[in-house]
C-alpha cells in the first residue's frame, strides 16, 4: 500500500503535463482545524519532526499554509552529489522556485515574511495560501494544511467580519470530500463544546474523515485526566481521539529540540496513561494519518478509474473527428522526420526543449 501515494503523485504530474487539468488526481489532504492557540501549528511540527513553523500565543498563522511532505530515501543520489543536501532535509516554496532552504529557521522567517506581505504585520489575515514542500527521509508522504484559528473577536487590523472570513476559509478546505479533518482541541478546555468538531460535523456528518487531536495533556488541572475523553466516552469520534503533548512556550524559549520533546511525551504518556500510551502521542498520530490516507486513496481509485476511462473515450472520439487515418505512409514518415530533425537541431543549439509530450500524443 505504501507505494500508492507516489503512483498517484505521478499520475497527477502526467495529467498536469498533458494539460488535462480537470482530470487531475486530488490527493487526500490533511486539514488542521481548531481555535486560536489550540496547538495546530505545533501538531504539524510534531508530525513533520521539524521546528520550522511560526507559532505562539495569539494569532500567528494568518494565511493557509499548504505543506507537502515528500519522502526521500536517505541515500538519495542528490544528497550524495550536492553538498547542500548532506545535512538532511530541505524545503522549497512555490513562490521562490529557485531557492532551496536547508536552514529551517529561514523557512520560518520566509513564512512570516510571506504572511506579512499579503496580510500586513498587524494581525490581518489572507485567504491566499502559501505553498511549501519539505523533502525528508523522516517523513511519510502527507499533505497538510495549517489554517488560521477559529476566532470570535477582531484584533489589530482585522475587519469586523473576521470570524465569518476565517470560517469560510476553513469550510472551503474541510468541505472538500478529499480532505481528512484534524480537529485540534486542547485538553484543558471543555471537550463537549469543541468548535472544530462542530465545524467538522457540518461537512462530515458520518464522521468518516474527522480525527480528533487532544493537545496540552500536560496542562490539565492537577488531579484531573483525559481518560474519558480519550476513550470517547464524552463525545465519540469514529476515527479516534489521540492525545498529545506538544512543546510548551517554555520549551520553545529554551530551544528544547523536537526529538527531546517526543521522548518526554512518551515518558509522560507511560506515566500518566500507561494503558493507553501506545495509542496516543505524536508518533502514533503520524502513523494513523498515513493509514487513513492510504485508505482514502484506495476508496478514490474506482472513481479515478472511471475518470481516466472517460478521458480515454474523449480522446478516441477527438481522434475520430480528425477523419480517416493517413494512408500515404511515406509522407507521414517524412513529416515526422522533419519534425524530429528540427527539434534535434534546436536542441543542439541549446535553445529549445524536448518535443512536448502533448505533441506526441
Ligand atoms: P495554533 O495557534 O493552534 O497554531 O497553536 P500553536 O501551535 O501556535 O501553539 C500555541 C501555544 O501553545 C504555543 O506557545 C505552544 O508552545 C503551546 N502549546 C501547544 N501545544 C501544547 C501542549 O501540548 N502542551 C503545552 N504545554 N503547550 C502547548
Ligand atoms: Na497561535
Ligand atoms: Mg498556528
Amino acid at each position: 500500500m505504501e507505494s500508492l501515494i507516489p503512483v498517484i503523485s505521478k499520475l497527477q504530474d502526467v495529467f498536469a503535463t498533458i494539460g488535462y487539468r480537470e482530470a487531475e488526481v486530488q490527493l487526500p489532504q490533511i486539514v488542521v482545524v481548531g481555535s486560536q492557540s489550540a496547538g495546530k501549528s505545533s501538531v504539524i511540527e510534531g508530525i513533520v519532526g521539524r521546528d520550522f513553523l511560526p507559532r505562539g500565543t495569539g494569532i500567528v498563522t494568518r494565511r493557509p499554509l499548504l505543506l507537502h511532505l515528500i519522502h526521500v530515501p536517505l541515500d538519495d543520489a542528490k544528497r550524495n552529489t550536492n553538498p547542500l543536501f548532506k545535512t538532511g532535509d530541505w524545503a522549497q516554496f512555490e513562490h521562490l522556485p529557485d531557492e532551496i532552504f536547508t536552514d529551517f529557521e529561514k523557512v520560518r522567517e520566509e513564512i512570516e515574511n510571506e504572511t506579512n506581505r499579503l496580510s500586513g504585520s498587524n494581525k490581518g489575515i489572507s485567504v491566499e495560501p502559501i505553498n511549501l514542500k519539505i523533502f525528508s527521509a523522516k517523513v511519510v508522504n502527507l499533505s497538510l494544511i495549517d489554517l488560521p484559528g477559529i476566532t470570535k473577536v477582531p484584533v489589530g487590523d482585522q475587519p469586523a467580519d473576521i470570524e465569518a472570513t476565517i470560517r469560510d476559509m476553513i469550510y472551503s478546505y474541510i468541505s472538500n470530500p478529499n480532505s481528512l479533518i484534524l480537529a485540534v482541541t486542547p485538553a484543558n478546555q471543555d471537550f463537549a463544546t469543541s468548535e472544530p468538531l462542530k465545524l467538522a460535523k457540518e461537512v462530515d456528518k458520518e464522521g468518516n474523515r474527522t480525527l480528533c487531536v487532544l493537545t496540552k495533556l500536560d496542562l490539565m488541572d492537577h488531579g484531573t485526566d483525559a481518560m474519558d475523553v480519550l476513550m470517547g466516552k464524552l463525545v465519540p469520534v469514529k476515527l479516534g481521539i489521540i492525545g498529545v503533548v506538544n512543546r510548551s512556550q517554555a520549551d520553545i524559549k529554551s530551544n528544547k529540540t523536537i526529538e527531546e520533546c517526543l521522548k518526554d511525551e512518551v515518558t509522560f504518556l507511560h506515566k500518566k496513561y500507561p494503558t493507553m500510551a501506545s495509542k496516543n502521542g505524536i508518533q502514533f498520530l503520524a502513523k494513523t494519518l498515513n493509514r487513513l490516507l492510504m485508505h482514502h486513496i484506495r476508496e478514490c481509485l474506482p472513481q479515478l478509474k472511471l475518470r481516466v476511462g472517460t478521458l480515454a473515450a474523449q480522446c478516441q472520439s477527438l481522434l475520430h473527428s480528425y477523419g480517416e487515418a493517413v494512408v500515404d505512409k511515406n509522407r507521414t514518415l517524412l513529416q515526422i522526420i522533419t519534425h524530429f530533425a528540427n527539434a534535434y537541431t534546436s536542441t543542439i543549439d541549446g535553445t529549445a526543449k524536448n518535443i512536448e509530450t502533448s505533441e506526441l500524443c
